[in-house]
Order: structure tokens, then sequence, then C-alpha cells
């Protein structure tokens, strides 16, 4: 009986895992809310994170929800580099939590290795920007563009685990948050 019982918990346990390993890893199975529908997405190798997304190849902009695992009091950014790779001249969207529950979202320009941080102009235009927290992850929504130099654009993206005085606070230095960066091409629809 003991074993029979071992066997059952076991399977149980595998399917389980199996399917919170699948769910956290398959963007594709991810929902959102009926305004907010992604006709494309990819799980970045990086830092639990995942870009969904629709690019509306004649107006150039494309539709965006970028969503990493993160704790109340972390933060998240998204960017595009326009003129490199990484963080360093990314035109970037930034969102934590205030303690009140409410979240915030803004551009912000990463001009240094020591960027203030605070909202600023970037260099495309952005619109319908939002963000949200839920089951344990934040979600940056905006729509981007023109992309002036179309579909294909070099992109990064961050975590860090605080925010002081309504300031995001340097990330950590460790690999994977030196290695979130990469190509994407918002015309292709990888599933
Ligand atoms: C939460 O706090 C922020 C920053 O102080 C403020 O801008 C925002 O309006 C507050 N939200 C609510 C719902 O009170
Ligand atoms: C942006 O927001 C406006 C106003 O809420 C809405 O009409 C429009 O469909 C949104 N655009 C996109 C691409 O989601």
């Amino acid at each position: 009986m003991a074993s029979i019982y071992i066997v059952v918990n076991l399977v149980f346990n595998i399917l389980v895992s199996i399917f919170v390993i699948s769910s956290s890893l398959n963007c594709s199975k991810k929902t959102f809310s009926p305004e907010k529908t992604f006709n494309s997405c990819t799980d970045l190798p990086y830092l639990r994170a995942h870009l969904h997304w629709n690019y509306n190849p004649s107006l150039k902009k494309v539709s965006i929800a970028y969503r990493s695992k993160q704790t109340p009091r972390g933060w998240i950014a998204w960017g595009i580099n326009p003129t490199g790779i990484g963080m360093v001249g990314s035109q970037a969207l930034v969102a934590f939590r205030y303690s009140n529950g409410s979240m915030t979202v803004y551009p912000t320009s990463i001009t240094s290795y020591n960027p203030s941080m605070l909202p600023s102009q970037i260099s495309f235009l952005v619109s319908n920007v939002s963000a949200e927290y839920k089951k344990n992850e934040m979600i940056i929504y905006a729509v981007v563009g023109p992309l002036e130099n179309g579909p294909v654009v070099n992109h990064v993206w961050q975590s860090g685990n605080s925010v002081s005085s309504g300031i995001p606070q340097i990330h950590s230095t460790s690999d994977p948050h030196l290695q979130s960066m990469g190509t994407i091409d918002f015309s292709v629809q990888p599933r």
C-alpha cells in the first residue's frame, strides 16, 4: 500500500511540476484581457521574461506586452536600442509598484551605465502605455513606433529588486542580468 501511495504521489508531483514549468515557459498559453490580444510571443532566455506583440506593417507600429516574474518591491524594464547592442543607448519603458499598490510605467532613455531611471523623452513615439502586477508578474503594455528602421530591432530587458524614493535602483550584475539582450524581428510570428 505504502509503495503504491509513493508512486501515485511521485507521478502527481511530476505532472504538477511539468505543468508549472510549461505554463511559465510557454508564452502562447498566456491569456490577456479581450481588448489586449497578441498574435506573437517569445519566451526570453533570461530573467523569466516573455514578450508578446502585434506588428502593424503599414503603420510600422508594434503593440507589446512585456512581462516578467517580479516581487512587489522590484522593477522591470524593456527597451529597444536603435543605435547599438546592450543597455547604453536603449529607449526603455520602466515599471514598478508604489506601496499603495498602483503601478507606474514611463519611458526613460538609458544614456550610461549609471542612468537616472527618471522619466525622460525617448526617440520613439510610445502610446497606450500601462502596467499591471498580477500573479507575481509585472507587465508593461505599450504601442511603440513608427519603427523607422523596420521591424528588426535590438532589444534589452531587465529587472531589479528595489525602488527607493520612486527611483529604480541598480540591478544585479550577475550573469542573467548582463545577458538579457537580443535581436527580434517583429514581422515574424514565433510560437
Ligand atoms: C499611489 O501612490 C502614487 C505615488 O505617490 C500616486 O501617484 C498614486 O496616485 C497613488 N494611487 C492611488 C490609487 O492612490
Ligand atoms: C490605443 O488606445 C486607444 C484609446 O484607448 C484605442 O482606441 C486604440 O485602439 C489603442 N491602440 C492600440 C494599438 O491598442
